[in-house]
């Protein structure tokens, strides 16, 4: 099937991946409204272009945080990308760094910070959950530190996990033979099957539900790291996020799948850079499908967009 445009790989995900692994990659939380909205709201965002414009010299790269990136699309964590191809973060780090942009790489990834540098160069941030060991934290960041990743990305909507009935239906859990890299031989790698979804209980068990500002200090304390907080929706957080000394915000609803019947990011992002005032960069996560959704995003204030992605056999 020749593709046209990325809606189309949704549909060859369903046909190759196992279902428990399409329905943990596709799901929103709940009635999954945020999950549609996050498209939708791009779509009743309509361009009043102008003409007779010199378009026949374009430029798309642009600097995130200092680094030169060839666009201002960059890749969003995604977990457990080994569920859908052998080399999982490995390929989408390869494919990032040809791409000339950035990857964030999931704490909950199924290969580690020093297997994704090992790749070869390029500029990566880390995506970091804060669990209730300290220690554990402590000891990721550095080990993302000396592994050259540049950024932290503070992910801060996930003091429980969303609930996403497919996985709880499908009892969902790390197949076998795949670990969080990040952690193995702590003994926090592995998602075992539970009566849940087995990610929901991993969260509850691990995650530190009393993450609060102050732990932006505190991981501030133990990393010299730009720190960018991800899933702020609201002008109050903004404005708290900038007291607090983040590098930036990524305007983000997890996908959909935390909080449902939150705004689409594309309609938060609006208040979000009122708020901050150019002080940080903001940008945004969720629902970006096409180059337009990315210029609505810029026009309306995001210094860069991430999105979602990993390899499937086609
Ligand atoms: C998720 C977590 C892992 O959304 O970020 O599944």
């Amino acid at each position: 099937m020749e593709i046209t445009n990325v809606m189309e790989y949704e549909k060859i995900a369903k046909e190759k991946l196992p279902k428990m692994v399409y329905d943990y990659y596709a799901s929103g939380a709940e009635d999954q409204w945020t999950l549609q909205e996050n498209r939708n709201a791009f779509s009743r965002i309509l361009f009043r272009p102008r003409i007779l414009i010199d378009v026949s010299k374009i430029d798309v790269s642009t600097t995130v945080l200092g680094f030169n990136i060839s666009m201002p699309i960059m890749i969003a964590p995604t977990a457990m990308q080994k569920m859908a191809h052998p080399d999982g973060e490995l390929a989408t780090a390869r494919a990032t760094s040809a791409a000339g942009t950035i990857m964030t790489l999931s704490s909950w990834a199924t290969c580690s910070v020093e297997e994704v540098a090992s790749t070869g160069p390029g500029i990566r941030f880390f995506q970091l959950y804060v669990y209730k060991d300290r220690n554990v934290v402590i000891q990721l960041v550095k080990r993302a530190e000396e592994a050259g990743f540049k950024a932290i990305a503070l992910t801060v909507d996930t003091p429980r996990l969303g609930r996403r009935e497919s996985d709880i239906k499908n009892r969902f859990a790390l197949p076998r033979g795949l670990t969080l890299k990040n952690f193995e031989g702590l003994d926090l790698g592995k998602i075992d099957k539970t009566n849940d979804s087995g990610l929901a209980s991993y969260v509850a068990g691990q995650v530190d539900q009393s993450l609060s500002w102050k732990d932006i200090k505190w991981l501030q304390s133990i990393t010299s790291l730009p720190i960018l907080v991800k899933g702020v929706i609201t002008a109050e957080d903004a404005r708290i996020a900038v007291e607090y000394g983040a590098a930036g915000i990524i305007v983000s609803n997890h996908g959909a799948r935390q909080l449902d019947y939150v705004p689409a990011t594309i309609v938060a992002l609006e208040e979000v850079v009122k708020a901050v005032e150019g002080r940080i960069p903001v940008f945004l996560d969720g629902g970006v499908r096409r180059g337009t959704d990315v210029f609505k995003a810029l026009a309306l204030g995001a210094s860069g967009v991430f999105v979602s992605s990993f390899i499937i056999y086609t």
